[in-house]
């Protein structure tokens, strides 16, 4: 028997083909769409912005910052409309929802976008390749990260901006300290290539799922681990039905913030200069709490004691990036060596500068 939230989210689905490729055929290429000239400015809008994340999460925060501000600068002319925890829309249907118009806004994880044609933004999976989020940030908010953003045109989407989580963590009823730890494991990924090469070079098996059926599939043991930062793994219960957390930032989690290109072309550009400047503001926010929040998590989880917390030695962390650094060559055709070449310099002038 299918669960619930399978069964309400092949609903969803079987709404979103009802609305149909005919919907989505003049979003395609709409860069030929223009903004009306002469919007009126006194227009009631509303955007519904949707996301799989628990609201205590630095995403949740950051869009709750942003409905605050840009219903108080609109004088409440601009509702925001929040769907968190995936209430509206779950990991596989929510960029065909944004596509078709069925929502206006998401904030979905960069490892979410290869799965729908644009495997460059897998770059950032890569296991081990940042040292600090500070330099992703320098990256996203640099020429490459614009570079990126401006490609999602092509789908129907524009994106407003980058945010952070911070570094993963890896989970199971066990230790994860060293690859032959992982050996055996069906471990839950997101839909990203990388991150599955990455479970494959340390023995284990990637499973595919979204957020919203992590917790469940974990408690019932159709998957034994899962890789998320802390606050994700906190607010999620995680910590209930794994007994161990161990602490090896093995990778990077962020997020491009998408709007629908259609509705944002039908704003006036007085709205979608509120908006846009609003939403920088809450992305900065969110970047300014997503440390604490994660911080904040941890302090949690060894508060309440559930599970055990292990920090690696530096040893057995280098173990773990020499069992995973072939996926950066074995990936690099998928992402694109051009797209290789620009992150390895944007990093080296990161470093640099
Ligand atoms: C995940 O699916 O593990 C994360 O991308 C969830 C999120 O949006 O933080």
């Amino acid at each position: 028997m299918s669960s619930p939230a399978l069964v309400v989210s092949s609903h969803r689905r079987a709404y979103l083909r009802r609305l149909g490729a005919s919907a989505l055929a003049p979003l395609m290429g709409s860069s030929l769409m223009q903004r009306p000239a002469l919007a009126a400015s006194d227009k009631a809008v509303t955007l519904r912005f949707s996301h799989v994340v628990a609201e205590e999460t630095p995403k949740g925060l950051a869009a709750k910052r942003f409905k605050q501000l840009a219903e108080q600068r609109s004088g409440g002319r601009i509702r925001v409309l929040i769907y968190p925890d995936a209430q509206l829309y779950g990991d596989h249907d929510e960029m065909q929802a944004l596509q078709l118009g069925a929502v206006d806004m998401l904030a979905p994880s960069l490892s979410k976008f290869g799965r729908i044609g644009f495997p460059e933004f897998e770059l950032f999976d890569l296991p081990f390749l940042f040292g600090r989020v500070a330099d992703v940030r320098r990256i996203t908010q640099g020429p490459l990260g614009q570079r990126l953003l401006e490609r999602l045109g092509r789908q129907g989407m524009t994106g407003l901006g980058y945010f952070d989580n911070g570094f993963k963590q890896m989970s199971a009823n066990r230790p994860l300290l060293t690859p032959s730890d992982f050996v055996g494991l069906r471990m839950r990924v997101q839909a990203s290539r990388v991150i599955a090469a990455q479970m494959r070079a340390l023995g284990a098996q990637p499973v595919d799922l979204p957020f919203s059926e992590t917790r469940r599939a974990l408690e019932t043991g159709v998957v034994d681990g899962t890789e998320n930062p802390v606050s994700n793994f906190w607010t999620q219960g995680m910590h209930e039905v794994q007994s161990d957390l161990s602490l090896t930032e093995h990778g990077y989690l962020g997020y491009a913030v998408v709007v629908n290109q259609r509705f944002w072309l039908s704003l006036s550009t007085a709205d979608s200069e509120l908006i846009g400047q609003t939403f920088r503001e809450a992305l900065a926010y969110g970047n300014t709490i997503a440390d604490s929040q994660n911080d904040k998590a941890l302090a949690s989880l060894r508060q309440t004691g559930s599970t055990r917390i292990h920090v690696l030695s530096q040893t057995q962390r280098e173990r773990l990036r020499s069992a995973v650094e072939p996926v950066h060559k074995a990936l690099a055709n998928r992402i694109g060596l051009a797209w290789m070449d620009a992150m390895r310099d944007a990093l080296r002038q990161t470093l640099k500068g």
